[in-house]
């Protein structure tokens, strides 16, 4: 397989795929809303008609490519945009307020949709079939998750998986990942607190929840730092508080969030653990009462499979040069990819978007992040190829 004439047939398709992303970025829809998103991914394979499944996972699209039998091959991108107002200058800026594409799933779908135009016009040569899963609610709505129980992984059997990242802490289209467990397991924490309210004045007829909360965050910053390894990695951020709304009123209760993560499951089960009795612990000592809840979903780590990462650095390296390609360390960032690989083998491969000249230097959920298009189509290849050479191999 001629891996450098499917990169030239990817740069020939980059302003389509450009376009498809401006779009999709004007447009940004969060989890489990991604109707318009949905949409045009159905408006474009009509256009190249690709068959495909709709609705799964509530807005997802399941396409599928090939004679419909195995070997089967998965390429995968998530849909959904953030809350987040987007303060860039790009013309192509979002017009919906307090909504923004700030981690690149524009850019995901574009490249996904770029690979299944290239993959159309190559079906007579596919000798089994490769599923496109656009699924929805990345973001903490477990999208993949709902995917994987409609049956999106099966009939026929998706033997391989793979998923791409934009990533702006590396350089413009260079990739990376590393075998192993890559991205954290994460958890969301709703923590709150309940005393008594009163008169600031009279402090001795209140159970203060404002304190008590005080108290407890300063004590979670003890589970990390001393209860863990030090050779363990674990996060245990406190993101949000919200309690009272005058000076001289003490309220009755506070409302605390934030989010846990450790590279396992039993890590993070250990980090909940100690984070609910913790708070139950302080916040009984002050006359309060905690109410610790793990809300929505618990993501498990993405775990990729050290043969399939081996795989995908291989093809990189041959497109990309050895230079461009590299093993990252693992970062405690989620990903509901991981639902994926719990149950086939897989690999999730990041795509360098970082591009000084165009700004674009921000991280991923920031109001300014920006994305290098002229390396989009890299997307559109490697994806592309990831599907071509695992068939050729699940035939051999
Ligand atoms: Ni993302």
């Amino acid at each position: 397989m001629d891996y450098h004439k499917i990169k030239d047939e990817s740069m020939s398709i980059s302003d389509w795929i450009i376009s498809i992303r401006r779009e999709l970025h004007e447009h940004p829809e969060l989890m489990y809303e991604e109707f318009k998103t949905s949409e045009l991914i159905r408006r474009e394979l009509d256009k190249l008609e690709i068959s495909y499944k709709h609705p799964i996972a509530e807005t997802g699209v399941l396409a599928s490519i090939g004679n419909g039998n195995g070997p089967c091959v998965a390429l995968r991108a998530d849909m959904d945009a953030l809350p987040i107002h987007e303060e860039t200058d790009v013309s192509f800026k979002s017009k919906i307020d307090g909504k923004m594409h700030a981690c690149g799933h524009d850019c995901h779908v574009s490249m996904l949709l770029g690979a299944a135009k290239l993959l159309k016009g190559k079906e007579d040569q596919i000798n089994g079939t490769v599923k496109l899963l656009f699924q929805p609610a990345e973001e903490g709505g477990a999208g993949g998750k709902l995917m994987r129980e409609e049956g999106a992984l099966k009939n026929p059997d998706v033997e391989r998986i793979f998923g791409l990242h934009v990533w702006p802490q590396m350089p413009s289209g260079q990739i990376g990942s590393r075998e192993g467990t890559f991205l954290a397991a994460t958890s969301s924490l709703n923590l709150t607190v309940k005393g008594v309210g009163g008169h600031a004045a009279v402090p001795q007829l209140t159970k203060d929840p404002v304190l008590t909360s005080a108290r407890i965050i300063t004590n979670l910053q003890s589970i990390v730092s001393r209860e863990l390894d030090p050779l363990d990695s674990g996060v245990v951020s406190i993101t949000v508080i919200n309690g009272g709304n005058a000076s001289n009123v003490i309220p009755s209760d506070v409302i605390v969030k934030g989010t846990l993560r450790s590279l396992t499951m039993d890590g993070l089960r250990e980090l909940q653990k100690r984070v609910k009795e913790i708070a139950e612990g302080i916040a009984q000592t002050h006359g309060c009462e905690a109410i610790v809840e793990y809300v929505g979903n618990d993501y498990p780590p993405t775990v990729n499979d050290s043969d399939m990462w081996k795989f995908a650095k291989g093809i990189g390296i041959d497109l990309l040069g050895d230079e461009n390609v590299s093993d990252l360390d693992a970062v405690m960032g989620g990903e509901d990819f991981a639902y994926y690989t719990e149950k086939v083998k897989g690999c999730f491969v990041v795509l360098g978007m970082n591009n000084p000249d165009i700004d674009a230097t921000y991280s991923v959920h920031h109001p300014m992040f920006k994305a290098d298009e002229d390396a989009l189509h890299i997307g559109t290849a490697l994806h592309t190829i990831f599907a071509l050479k695992s068939l050729e191999e699940l035939n051999s």
